[in-house]
């Protein structure tokens, strides 16, 4: 069973743009059970688009790694997985669920919830094609009136693929109002193979609550991973004995943020890597006493010296917000 071997119960979810190779090796180191990569196009891949093909390339130090592909075309998505093989992922995951307009006016993601028998035909295809486990990940429904979970994850299951990720909003939700955890109860009541539970978990407490409310046999976090790759830890640690880790120290943030972009700009070059740096270093300033004031700051950062000089006036700001 797929979940037998992985180390936690606590997966770091796709996040396109987010969630690349730096942040996906952070995330292993911090105990995140696997890593999913940005989802893929299978068309991309299959006509040896350069973006595609980047976009699927797999480091050593974030395995367990599943690719994620999109794409609503049974063939070509197979075509796809027989194309991405040579970089060897531990898992290949299905996106079904995203619900962005330049994805759903081609049928794909979240779209792809409207058409539970295209669902089986594409999965089917896939499993067809390697001995890979296949994992599928869907929203409830396309939207309210259609909440279709449980059929299509008994037809993913049908169709051969070892485990679902249900992210418990429609697509027309979006990314809110808060998850509805009835229905990923419902689809693990429905299927036997393992079941992932997505959306809205930010520490041990909500990953717990998710697991204990709905039985599913392990959670996928993205939001609340962002500039916190601790969260794995954290959630590790309550789930084993209801222990409480102490959150990271402002010193400690800080040097994580560092090698973070140090990591980003060596895999992307210094230009993309700290126009993407700003974004994370937001983030990881989030909710620190006295940090606000450097949100112009963040956006106009340019280079790591910069970052550093940055980070230590945060760490000041801290000390001096807390006396
Ligand atoms: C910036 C961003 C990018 C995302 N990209 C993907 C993606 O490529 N593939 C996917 O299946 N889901 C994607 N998602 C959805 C997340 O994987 C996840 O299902 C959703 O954020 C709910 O989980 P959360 O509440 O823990 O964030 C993305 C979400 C965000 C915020």
């Amino acid at each position: 069973m797929i979940i037998d071997y992985l180390k936690g119960k606590a997966i770091l979810a796709p996040m396109a743009g987010v969630a690349d190779r730096a942040f996906r090796e952070l995330c292993v180191e911090h105990s995140a059970a696997f890593v999913v990569t940005d989802m893929v196009s299978a068309k991309g891949l299959t006509m040896h688009d350069r973006k595609s093909k980047e976009l699927i390339a797999l480091s050593e130090e974030e395995r367990p790694a599943a690719i994620q592909l999109f794409g609503s075309d049974p063939q070509i998505m197979a075509h796809a997985v027989y194309l991405l093989l040579d970089n060897k992922p531990d898992i290949i995951d299905i996106n079904m669920g995203c619900p962005a307009p330049k994805i759903v006016s081609n049928g794909c993601g979240s779209a792809l919830m409207k058409n539970p028998e295209l669902i089986e035909e594409i999965v089917r295809a896939v499993v067809r094609e390697t001995t890979i486990p296949i994992t599928v990940k869907i929203r409830a429904g396309w939207d309210e009136n259609s909440v279709n979970a449980v059929e299509v994850a008994k037809r993913i299951q049908q169709a051969g693929a070892s485990a679902i990720t249900i992210h418990g909003r429609t697509r027309q939700q979006m990314y809110a109002p808060s998850v509805n955890l009835n229905i990923i109860k419902e689809v693990k009541e429905a299927v036997s193979i393992p079941v992932i539970g997505n959306g809205d978990i930010v520490d041990g407490k909500t990953a717990k609550h998710m697991l204990d409310y709905t039985n599913c046999d392990a959670i996928m976090i993205g939001r609340g991973a962002l500039g916190n790759p601790w969260v794995f830890e954290q959630v590790n640690a309550y789930l084993k004995d209801g222990t409480l880790l102490s959150p990271p120290t402002i010193e400690e943030r800080m040097e994580t943020m560092l090698s973070h972009v140090e990591k980003l700009c060596l895999y992307k070059g210094k230009k993309i890597g700290m126009m993407e740096a700003r974004k994370h270093a937001a983030w990881y300033i989030k909710g620190i006493r006295g940090a606000a004031a450097f949100r112009q700051e963040i956006g106009m950062l340019s280079d790591m010296d910069e970052l550093k000089a940055m980070s230590q006036k945060v760490i000041e700001a801290f000390y001096q917000n807390n006396i």
